[in-house]
């Protein structure tokens, strides 16, 4: 069964030319920080790669430091913790597949790395579903138990309760944190994770257009120029 069809919604980073507003993924990854990381991973995203998108190297290297990795095994083969370094991945909330389950009554919340790509809907049908609980169910709406009724999840009954309401985090920049604006800004931000080339390949495309198209202007103009005493 399909989920409720998501609305259309205006992405700054939507169009062929623009970029992401990198204000709105800054915002975005202090809500995965502060209220998704606690179920969801984000495995494919180092520290480093958010240098210079969302913070600077140097709030970036402290966030990293606040989190534990395992040590190399010592000469005794013990391993012992350290604090996070830039190089290391964005650590994930449960050690394994079987301890996610057990601590989410036996659903997987998946991680949250490529889901943007991996969701027909991508941006709209993410921020559509963590809008989308409705204080009432409709009538005639029953999930099984356990499960929260949201109708943008296939099946309409989904293990994740709501987890955004306003008021929820508190933004640096007095960007009041409603529950809209923070699905906005986390779904921009998993945007970013799934393709963090996104910037990059949206100007070279530019570059090569304005490149090739001056190039062909250019060949039409020697063409002429050369063909002209054949007439
Ligand atoms: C599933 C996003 C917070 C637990 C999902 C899915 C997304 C998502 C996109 C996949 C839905 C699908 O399969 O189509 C988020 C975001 C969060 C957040 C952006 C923060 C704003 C949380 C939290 C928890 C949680 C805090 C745990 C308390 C789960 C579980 C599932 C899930 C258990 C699996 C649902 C199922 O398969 O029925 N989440 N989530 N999520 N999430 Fe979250």
């Amino acid at each position: 069964e399909h989920g409720l069809h998501p609305g259309e919604y205006p992405w700054s980073h939507k169009g062929w030319l623009d970029t992401f507003d990198h204000q709105s993924l800054r915002r975005g990854f202090q809500v995965y920080r502060e209220v998704c990381a606690a179920c969801h991973s984000l495995n494919l995203v180092a520290w480093r790669t958010l240098v210079g998108v969302t913070h600077t190297s140097d709030e970036v290297r402290a966030m990293a430091e606040e989190a534990e990795y395992d040590n190399e095994p010592n000469d005794e083969g013990e391993i012992e913790k350290r604090p996070g370094k830039l190089s290391d991945y964005i650590p994930a909330p449960y050690a394994n597949e079987q301890a996610a389950r057990a601590a989410n009554s036996g659903a997987l919340p998946p991680d949250l790395s490529l889901i943007v790509k991996a969701r027909h809907g991508a941006c709209d049908y993410i921020f559509s579903l963590l809008t989308g609980y409705p204080d009432d169910p409709p009538a005639g709406a029953t999930v099984a138990s356990g499960l929260n009724y949201n109708p943008y999840f296939p099946g309409g009954g989904i293990a994740m309760g709501r987890v955004l309401f306003d008021g929820l985090v508190e933004y640096e920049d007095g960007t009041p944190a409603t529950t809209s604006q923070m699905a906005k800004d986390v779904t921009t931000f998993l945007n970013w994770a799934a393709e963090p080339e996104h910037d990059v390949r949206k100007k070279t495309g530019l570059k090569v257009l304005i490149i090739t198209g001056s190039l062909w202007a250019l060949s039409l103009w020697v063409k002429r120029f050369k063909w002209t005493p054949v007439k």
